[in-house]
C-alpha cells in the first residue's frame, strides 16, 4: 500500500506491507532508531512515539495506520540542539538512564504535559505506567517531569515537529543561550 504521512514535520511517502508494524517502518525503512523495541507486545512503553501528538505503542500500530497523520519521534524534539523542556528536565533531575526506555518516558511525558500542565505525582506515575524501566527506578523520572511542567508553565508550551523545527531556526544556537521545544498530547497508557 502507498501511504503519505508526516514525520519529524517532514512529509514521507512509501510502499508498505499492511502488515508491517509502524515501529519497524520508522526503524528499519526511516532509520530513525531512536523508537525501540522492548517487547513488541505492547507492555513496555519503549516504542513510544507521538501520533498527532497522542502517546501511541508503535509497536501496535501498523504503518497504515498512521497514514495522513503526523508522527515525532525522539528524533524530532530537539532540532538544531534546542532541547524540549522535558529533555532538559530528564537531564536537570539525573532521569537519563539506559537510553532504552528514556525515549519513550520523554515522549509519553510530553504527551502528559499537553493534556495535562499541573499533574499530581500520582498523576504523573499513571501517565508513565504504560513506560517500563527494567533496572532503576522512576523518582527521578516524577521529578523530571514536575521540573519540566514548571518550566512549561513558566516559559509556555513547546513545539514538536515541524513547529519545532520553524522555532529552533527563528532561535538564537544553544550556545547563544537560545528558546527550547516540545509539546505533546495525551494517551496510550496501559495501565500500571
Ligand atoms: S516494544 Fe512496543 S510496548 Fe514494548
Ligand atoms: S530500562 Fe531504561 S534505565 Fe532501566
Amino acid at each position: 500500500m502507498h501511504i503519505s504521512l508526516g514525520v519529524n514535520g517532514q512529509p514521507v511517502e512509501a510502499d508498505v506491507e499492511p502488515r508491517l508494524l509502524l515501529v519497524h517502518y520508522l526503524r528499519d525503512l526511516l532509520r530513525l532508531t531512536g523508537t525501540q523495541i522492548g517487547c513488541d507486545t505492547t507492555t513496555c512503553g519503549a516504542c513510544t512515539v507521538l501520533l498527532d501528538g497522542m502517546a501511541v505503542k508503535s509497536c501496535g500500530l501498523f504503518s497504515v495506520q498512521a497514514a495522513g497523520r503526523e508522527i515525532t519521534t525522539v528524533e524530532g524534539l530537539a532540532p538544531h540542539g534546542h532541547l524540549n523542556p522535558v529533555q532538559e528536565g530528564f537531564k536537570e533531575c539525573f532521569a537519563l538512564q539506559c537510553g532504552f526506555c528514556t525515549p519513550g518516558m520523554v515522549l509519553a511525558s510530553i504527551a502528559l504535559l499537553t493534556s495535562n500542565p499541573d499533574p499530581t505525582e500520582d498523576e504523573i506515575r499513571w501517565a508513565l505506567s504504560g513506560n517500563i524501566c527494567r533496572c532503576t527506578g522512576y523518582a527521578n523520572i516524577v521529578r523530571a517531569v514536575q521540573w519540566a511542567a514548571d518550566k512549561m508553565r513558566a516559559t509556555g508550551p513547546a513545539p514538536t515537529g515541524m513547529g519545532a523545527i520553524l522555532a529552533a531556526n527563528a532561535a538564537p544556537g544553544p550556545s547563544q543561550g537560545g528558546s527550547h521545544g516540545a509539546q505533546g498530547a495525551h494517551g496510550g497508557r496501559d495501565g500500571a
